[in-house]
């Protein structure tokens, strides 16, 4: 197939990417060109701002391609994904549209499945998101445009752009404690990039994904200490755990870059499974040691990290 992926150069879009040249697609990305350095050998790029309506009409223009992959979020609101499908003009086989967890409603019970309503828990991202897939899936009802949507959680892996599992690499290698906040019990779960790329890679085309949702990310849940935990065991590290009270002396509670948060994020993974046949190659536990393998493959356990919020609330 002759697949777009918007974006292309980083964390999710570049390991895509990778995927696709892999399963031998034909690969064109659009992007604002930041990273051409990263685009892989092969693969074409279209310099475009997404949120420049005009310049994705001209930039499009005379494409044709048989798999979309809407990645980005520029920030992506249902008028720019209108815009994008609008430039293609038909031009588009299957479309999938990487959404997110957070369009369900994080104020239900855990643990949520593709129908579990959606709704504005997570304010404008949500609100975009849904708005997104809205756009998608009308194309679908209307123009039986082939949709699939994805909505990944937590992902994490190389080239992470979220401070996440480094933030903890980055405290344990260097032998700091990792302040909790508060018992640190809320249920995280987390997929792997190259799970997510592939799963996305295997299902262009499948027309039993078209006018589908599918949660995709791994099969563990696991406490904000329990991932903690987990991470000073893959990576051989003795561990301190300093519990804080959220808000105490005024500030959050440094922990990752986006963990931190008063519920709940469980998502099953049955639907992909059942119709599709796809599911995670990497446990938690698996995933965390490849990613510090990469972390030090970096030199990322000599970077500077400024550890003055911990010293902050440290007794
Ligand atoms: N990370 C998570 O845990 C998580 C969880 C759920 C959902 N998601 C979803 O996954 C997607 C994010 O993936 P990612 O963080 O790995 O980033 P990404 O979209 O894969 O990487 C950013 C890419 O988009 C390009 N880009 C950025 N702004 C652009 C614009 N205005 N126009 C055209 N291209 C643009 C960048 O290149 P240039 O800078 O050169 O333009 C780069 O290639 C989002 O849709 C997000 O909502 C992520």
């Amino acid at each position: 197939m002759r697949v777009l992926v918007i974006g292309g150069t980083e964390f999710i879009s570049l390991h895509l990417v990778r995927a696709l040249l892999r399963e031998g697609h034909e690969v064109l990305v659009l992007n604002r060109g930041r990273e051409p350095g990263r685009v892989p050998a092969g693969v074409r790029t279209l310099v475009c701002d997404r949120k420049d309506h005009a310049a994705l009409r001209a930039a499009l223009a005379s494409e044709r391609v048989d798999g979309l992959v809407d990645v980005t979020y520029a920030p992506t609101t249902g008028d720019d994904v209108e815009a994008l499908l609008d430039a293609l003009d038909g031009r588009a086989g299957h479309a999938v549209f990487v959404s997110t967890g957070r369009v369900h409603d994080h104020a239900l019970p855990i643990p949520y499945h593709e129908d579990t309503p959606r709704s504005l828990y997570w304010g404008e991202y949500a609100k975009n998101k849904i708005a997104g897939e809205d756009a998608y899936l009308r194309r679908h009802r209307d123009l039986r445009l082939p949709v699939t949507i994805v909505r990944p959680t937590h992902v994490y892996g190389p080239l992470n752009t979220r401070n996440n599992e480094t933030f903890f690499f980055d405290r344990l290698v260097r032998g700091r404690p990792v302040l909790v906040p508060g018992a640190g019990g809320w249920l995280r779960q987390f997929g792997h990039v190259e799970d997510l790329a592939e799963a996305i890679a295997r299902m262009l085309g499948v027309p039993a994904a078209f006018g589908r949702a599918y949660g995709v990310t791994g099969e563990e849940a696991i406490t904000q200490v329990g991932f903690v935990e987990l991470i000073a065991e893959v990576i051989k590290r003795p561990l301190t755990l300093v519990h804080v009270e959220p808000g105490r002396g005024g500030a959050p509670v440094p922990f990752g870059q986006n963990l931190v948060y008063d519920c709940h994020a469980v998502y099953t993974t049955t639907r992909i499974r059942a119709e599709l046949g796809i599911r995670p190659r990497y446990t938690l536990a698996a995933g965390l040691a490849q990613t510090f393998e990469w972390y030090l493959r970096e030199g990322l356990d000599h970077r500077d990290v400024d550890f003055s919020a911990e010293d902050a609330l440290l007794p």
